[in-house]
């Protein structure tokens, strides 16, 4: 465990002031895209932040920022560190990767959706703070060469920050480090080669310690606006005042709305510093998540309790984005193809909202009321989530067509019972089969005081017919999406029975 040093003092200041407000000619060079976002900026201007974080050792002071402008950009346009590369724009190559410390340790994200108020007080480093202070390569770099992990170069520093952080974190599942870095010309295998062979290798000392250094908190801006409340009680009086600003959790979801719908947010109150709402509590009768418990903080909890919920966090996009993406965000964007929802009505739970100093709680399945409509009162936010503690008869199946780092076209969540060969209970909840995350109930009641035999998987199956009038769009055509279901029962029933079914299992 990483821990905040409050004695680090800089050796160098960077002071860059009014970086947002530049005109005339520097603006007009720019894409129609940043030209928009420069608009909206300064229409933003009142509500605009003081941030202070390190970037490759080096503390950077930065005033009148606008909430929405990417890291990618910044570091890009404004500081022309051109090494972090724009793919994408959208969280899903993993070509702008940087590696981001803070108290709970090091990170790879993903500089595009990564907005700069969210690095306050952190530690960047991209992939022009890899090499040592005599330019002596990370045992990375090193490997990348050796093992020829690059062709054209377009991907390599992204791969080489998934990696750098890898390393620094001791992982050694590469399959699972690298699934959020695409690769079009040298192929993975050298790639993992050189990481395996970098493994061996100690982490260098520049990274070790730079990776202890965050920004000592006494030198937070003293101007910083109250967009940025530390705690949940300072979020909800905040959030009163203004029920119409956007809350900003990992923004893997928001950030998407300003890099590729170019939206003008308007106010936006950014969550991440609630270090109340990060907390994970299991006791035994209960397990509640905070709502900014992010993907990959969850998955590790998770995996004990339900090894498959487990399995399906790890294919929940890229560690890139699991690892700023939180639970809050993924109930509260209401996407009929979220894969937590659907995971947790099956387990029952319950979500915690609050608004001001009031509180209300209710099955996660009635939060969501039709497509686009959740039971969200203005300057209501998501506190928690809970389930119950219960013996694991969970299996989560996600369907869709890339394996690693894809949205689902169907993902099935069952939990049933079966006591002395009898059905007790049930819950079956799918995401990508209606307008909101839906639970099965016609196929529940089939199930329910039947014997667990395949004639009654049979008779059940025909009841999502029932419960489910899928759309057909580019993942899936209505057809596909049924006839996935119906197997997804048949293939609930082969696991109980202890078949072979994990498609991790299948070789050829
Ligand atoms: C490349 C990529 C791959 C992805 N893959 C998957 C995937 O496999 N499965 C999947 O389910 N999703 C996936 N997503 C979507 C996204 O990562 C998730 O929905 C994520 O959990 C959203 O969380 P966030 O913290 O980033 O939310 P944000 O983007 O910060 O916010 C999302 C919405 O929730 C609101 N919000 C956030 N927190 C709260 C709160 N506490 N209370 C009330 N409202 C709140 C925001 O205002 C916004 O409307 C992917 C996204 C990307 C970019
Ligand atoms: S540019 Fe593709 S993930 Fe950021
Ligand atoms: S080396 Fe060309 S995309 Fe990877």
């Amino acid at each position: 465990m990483l821990r905040c040093s409050t004695a680090f003092s800089c050796q160098i200041t960077v002071r860059l002031s009014n970086v947002m407000l530049q005109t005339g000619s520097a603006f007009l060079s720019m894409s129609h895209r940043r030209e928009t976002r420069g608009d909206a900026r300064v229409k933003r201007r009142v509500l605009n932040m003081d941030i202070t974080f390190l970037l490759n050792g080096e503390t950077v002071e930065l005033s009148d920022v606008s909430p929405t402008m990417t890291l990618l950009d910044w570091l890009r346009e404004d500081r022309h560190l051109t090494g972090t590369k724009e793919g994408c724009n959208e969280g899903d190559c993993g070509a702008c990767t940087v590696m981001v410390t803070d108290c709970d340790g090091a990170k790879a994200l993903n500089a595009c959706i990564l907005f700069m108020p969210q690095l306050q007080g952190k530690a960047v480093r991209t992939v022009e703070g890899v090499s040592g202070p005599d330019d002596e390569l990370h045992p990375v770099q090193q490997a990348m060469i050796d093992h020829h992990g690059s062709q054209c170069g377009f991907c390599t520093p992204g791969f080489v920050m998934s990696m750098t952080t890898a390393h620094l974190n001791g992982e050694t599942d590469f399959d699972r480090q690298l699934a959020g870095n695409l690769c079009r010309c040298t192929g993975y295998a050298p790639i993992i080669r050189a990481a395996k062979a970098a493994a061996s290798q100690p982490v260098p000392v520049w990274v070790k310690d730079a990776g202890r250094r965050v920004v000592d908190p006494a030198s937070t801006p003293q101007n910083q606006p109250p967009y940025a409340p530390d705690n949940s009680d300072a979020l909800a009086a905040l959030y009163v005042a203004n029920p119409d600003a956007v809350l900003v959790a990992g923004a893997t979801d928001v950030g998407l709305w300003v890099t590729k719908g170019l939206r003008d947010l308007g106010t936006v109150i950014f969550l991440g510093n609630c270090a109340d709402l990060k907390t994970i509590a299991i006791d035994k009768d209960t397990v509640r998540l905070g709502a900014m418990v992010d993907m990959n903080a969850m998955g590790a909890a998770i995996n004990d309790l339900h090894p498959s919920y487990g399995e399906m966090i790890r294919r929940f996009a890229s560690v890139q984005v699991r690892g700023a993406a939180t639970v809050g965000g993924n109930i509260a964007n209401g996407s009929p193809i979220g894969d937590n929802p659907p995971a947790l009505i099956a387990l029952d739970a319950v979500l915690h909202l609050r608004k001001g100093d009031s509180r209300r709680s209710l099955p996660l399945e009635e939060f969501f009321i039709t497509y686009g409509k959740q039971d969200r009162r203005p300057g209501e936010f998501v506190e928690a989530v809970s389930f119950p503690r219960q013996t694991d008869r969970l299996k989560v199946y996600k369907l869709s067509k890339r394996f690693d780092q894809d949205i689902s076209a169907v993902c099935g969540c069952f939990n049933i019972t079966v006591e002395g060969g009898t059905v007790t209970a049930a819950r079956i909840a799918f995401g990508g089969m209606a307008a909101t995350p839906k639970r099965a109930t016609a196929v529940e009641t089939a199930l329910i005081g039947q014997p667990w035999n395949s004639d009654t998987i049979g008779t059940a199956q025909a009841e999502f017919d029932v419960d489910y009038r899928p759309m057909t769009d580019m993942r899936a055509s209505a057809r596909y999406r049924l006839a996935s279901a119906k197997a997804m029962l048949a293939r609930y029933y082969a696991d109980d029975q202890g078949e072979l079914v994990s498609v991790l299992e299948v070789s050829a």
